[in-house]
């Protein structure tokens, strides 16, 4: 059985909204069907970040969700989804998906990623870490959640925060097995050519 191409976007309450807004334009273009929730701070997260209002986001998914839907298409694991992204996620979403205590759409719907064993990725947005974030972060990879913090990799010499965001969603998106043709591909350095394990494709280890 295959997954549909249907894919669920929440969006929380951390700075750096401009990951969910290029992850659905990319989705569009691939053809890929989005569901997106947004929390009430992710709103207000895209108020401050952007000159965009909730419902020009809304408009760039497929199907939109109100945060208090609980009982929504996406909150039950009989409707079929590739999975998962939170861009970004909050450490309040982190640590609820951790604790499997869904208290609204987007952390249920995360929640029945984890327990059919779908794609989750988490790009976790806090500086610096303590303790808690850490356990919580621990917590949701052993329940199957993938912490893809945005770090940006300065080897593919980005020229703009454009190539930098495109970068983080290129490799979300390989999680999927999606390749979205947004970056170059690292295929070693000329000294590293000899070597085969640091050659690096689609799925492979280079960070
Ligand atoms: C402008 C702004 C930026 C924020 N950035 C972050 C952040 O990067 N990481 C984070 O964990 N919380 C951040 N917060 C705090 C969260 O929005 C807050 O903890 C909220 O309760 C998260 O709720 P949610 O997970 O339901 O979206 C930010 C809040 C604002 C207003």
């Amino acid at each position: 059985m295959t997954a549909p191409r249907r894919m669920i976007v929440g969006v929380s309450g951390a700075t750096g909204v401009v990951y969910a807004i290029r992850l659905l334009e990319v989705l569009r273009e691939l053809g890929i069907e989005s569901h997106l929730v947004i929390s009430k701070p992710g709103e207000m997260t895209l108020a401050y970040e952007t000159d965009l209002t909730s419902r020009d986001l809304r408009a760039m998914a497929d199907v939109n969700y109100a945060i208090g839907d609980v009982g929504a298409a996406i909150s039950s694991g009989s409707f079929r989804t590739m999975g998962m992204v939170v861009a970004p996620c909050s450490m309040r979403t982190v640590g609820e998906i951790a604790a499997c205590t869904s208290s609204n759409l987007l952390t249920r719907a995360a929640d029945v990623c984890l327990k059919e064993r779908r794609r989750l990725v988490l790009m976790v947005r806090e500086t610096p870490l303590h303790t808690g974030h850490l356990k919580a972060m621990l917590a949701a990879t052993e329940a199957g959640a993938i912490m893809f913090p945005p770090v940006p990799a300065f080897y593919a010499r980005p020229q703009s925060l454009s190539d930098m965001v495109d970068h983080s969603i290129a490799r979300v998106l390989d999680l999927f097995d999606i390749d979205a043709g947004l970056i170059d591909r690292w295929s070693g350095t000329s000294s590293a050519s000899s070597c085969p394990e640091r050659v690096t494709s689609l799925g492979g280890s280079k960070a």
